[in-house]
Order: C-alpha cells, then sequence, then structure tokens
C-alpha cells in the first residue's frame, strides 16, 4: 500500500490507547528489519530518517526504499522526517514525498519556534501533510557528559549508574522540561499536529533506567489534546515494576514509559537501541568469521537482531494487532497516499 499518513495512524492509536514505534532507519537492512518487525506483528510503524541518515543515504534514496517497502506491505507504513532543524529540509521532505514532517526549534527563543513551525505547518497542511514539532528540550547523553565520563559510568553496575547520572544530570534535564501553558499556546498559535514535548527524557540513554516526568506528561497532553510524541525513548525505564531492580528510585510524578503511554505518548521515537542491536550482531558475527569476504554474512545477522528488538518494541507499545488505519485525509492528500511530485 502507499506511505500511510502519522495523522491516521496517530489518531487511532491515541483513540484506543497504545502507540505507535517511530523507528530510525540508519542503512538498507535497518529500514527492511523495522517494516519485517511491523508486518510480522501486524502492526503500523514509523520509520523515520534524521538529516544524519539523510545525508548519508541521500534524500532520493530513503525516499525510494520507503515506498518500495510501504508497497510490498500490508501494514501502515509512515516516512516521517526526523529533527528537521530548518525550514528547507522540511521543504525537500515534502517534496520528496515523506508523509509525515517534524520542526525542531527547541533551540531557538519560543516566539521564533513558532513562528519557524507555524510556516512550516501551513505549506505542509496544504497538501495534508502533519507536523511535529518540538518544546522544551530533550538534551543529548554527549551533550551533558564527556566520552570518558559516559565510559566510565558505562562500567558500573546498574544502580550505581542510575545514582551518578541522576546526581549529575537530573537538574540539567529538570530545567528543560516543557511547561504546560507554553505548551498551549504553542500547540495553539502553530497548529502543529503532534508534540514533542521534553518530559525528562534523554536521547542517547541507555538500559532503560531513566524516569519520566509523567505528571507534568498528562498535564501537557490536557493543556494541549494532540498526540505527544517521547523521544530519547531508548534509556527509559520501561515498567514501574523495574524500578527497585535497577535502584531507581521514583519521585513524586515520576513514572515509566507505559505509565507515560496511558496519559498521552502516543509516538515513541527509538533510535539508540535498535543501532547498538544491529553493531552487536554484526560485530558478533564479524569476530566469528574472521576474514569473511561478504559484507551480506554480517549484516544478514544483524538485520534478524533489529527485527527482534523492533517486534519486542512494538509489543511493549500495544500496537500488535493494530495494522487497520483510520482515514482522516482526503483523496489528493495524504488520504489518497501521499503527496506526489508536481501536486504540491
Ligand atoms: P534514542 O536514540 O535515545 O532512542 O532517541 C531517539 C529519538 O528520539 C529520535 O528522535
Amino acid at each position: 500500500m502507499p506511505l500511510a499518513s502519522s495523522k491516521d495512524v496517530l489518531l487511532k492509536a491515541r483513540a484506543e490507547g497504545y502507540a505507535v514505534g517511530a523507528f530510525n532507519l540508519n542503512n538498507m537492512e535497518m529500514a527492511q528489519a523495522i517494516v519485517t518487525a511491523a508486518e510480522e506483528e501486524q502492526s503500523p510503524v514509523i520509520i523515520q530518517a534524521s538529516q544524519g541518515a539523510i545525508k548519508y543515504a541521500g534524500l532520493e534514496m530513503i525516499t525510494a526504499m520507503a515506498n518500495v517497502l510501504a508497497d510490498h506491505a500490508s501494514v501502515p507504513i509512515v516516512l516521517h522526517l526526523d529533527h528537521g532543524t530548518d525550514y528547507k529540509q522540511n521543504v525537500k521532505c515534502l517534496r520528496a514525498g515523506f508523509t509525515s514532517l517534524m520542526f525542531d526549534g527547541h533551540d531557538l527563543p519560543l516566539e521564533e519556534n513558532i513562528a519557524v513551525t507555524r510556516k512550516i505547518v501551513e505549506i505542509a497542511h496544504a497538501v495534508n501533510l502533519p507536523v511535529e514539532a518540538e518544546i522544551g528540550s530533550v538534551l543529548t547523553i554527549e551533550g551533558l557528559l564527556s566520552d570518558s565520563e559516559i565510559a566510565e559510568i558505562r562500567a558500573m553496575n546498574i544502580p550505581a549508574q542510575f545514582e551518578i547520572l541522576r546526581k549529575k544530570i537530573g537538574p540539567t534535564v529538570e530545567e528543560h522540561i516543557a511547561r504546560p501553558e507554553e505548551a498551549k499556546r504553542f500547540v495553539d498559535e502553530t497548529g502543529v499536529d503532534f508534540l514533542a514535548a521534553a518530559v525528562g527524557s534523554v536521547h542517547g540513554l541507555w538500559l532503560d533506567i531513566w524516569p519520566l516526568r509523567v505528571d507534568r506528561l498528562q498535564e501537557i497532553y490536557e493543556a494541549t489534546n494532540v498526540p505527544i510524541v517521547s523521544h530519547g525513548s531508548s534509556g527509559v525505564l520501561i515498567r514501574r515494576e523495574d524500578a527497585e531492580a535497577k535502584g531507581v528510585e521514583l519521585a513524586p510524578g515520576e513514572g515509566s514509559l507505559l505509565d507515560a503511554i496511558k496519559v498521552g505518548y502516543t509516538k515513541i521515537n527509538v533510535a539508540t537501541a535498535l543501532s547498538m542491536e544491529f553493531n552487536k550482531a554484526m560485530l558478533a558475527s564479524a569476530e566469528k568469521r574472521p576474514g569473511e569476504k561478504d559484507p551480506r554474512k554480517l549484516l544478514d545477522p544483524a538485520r534478524k537482531a533489529v527485527v527482534a528488538k523492533t517486534r519486542e518494541y512494538i509489543r511493549l507499545f500495544g500496537s500488535t494487532g493494530k495494522a487497520e488505519t483510520a482515514k482522516s485525509g482526503s483523496k489528493e492528500g495524504l488520504g489518497g497516499g501521499m503527496a506526489k511530485r508536481g501536486e504540491e
């Protein structure tokens, strides 16, 4: 089937109380693995490309891959731009045939973030394309700690890792959490479809140890009434019951990813965990087959590992068996497939 609209997929998910995985592709094998996992789970899925992935593979290659995968799939596949940091990047992706956009203006002053987001929403909505935008800041672990600090922490046991991370990065992360009144103003003034609201997660974390400010998320969802997007999901505490074993002490208002899905998280972005799964399997096969001349012998086990990990996430998010998608779009826009070149 043609590429699907993220709006169709996410509004249905919100109404039914589950979330949809938005998985970052870095190469063909990862894109194939994500779609295979969605097929096997009969789940809708969002494949998303960062600007780095677009630079690596080329915009046309990414769009072509996604179209071929969607054409052969029996489940809805969305192609989303992850963290488009300017207007032009969004226009290029709109024109190339992406079925979902993102503007990330989190480091701009609020007024400017609103102004650029509104401009992108205006052109995107003209061809029935949904737009996500960020408010507050989801920080990156590499921006918070040096490489040597990260290596030192990762060598510790899990409770010790949590304790030191809480001390070292907790206060800064807290400062960057989005505020409900700002989020409401942002949505009202931009018309954005989904909100990447920072509620305590950090890009690039690991081991599912980091709690979320679920109370703040709920307030933001209630104030804005748009599906909320989870960024930096690879390190987030998945289940409340796992907290004790990991040495995670939940402060008042904090909770897990599954708690967050209940109160507004609807699109869950995962990048680091899948990339690490891919690399681990590829390196293990390289070790087993020193001198291997066929790259496919190293890449196929990596692709299989990503299928397994993606299926795990899909089941956790509750979208297994939810492939039937409501259609909100018009014929010439996304409802009939996607904006075609020349039709924008
Ligand atoms: P992680 O790399 O932490 O999974 O975050 C991914 C993400 O939010 C992409 O936008």
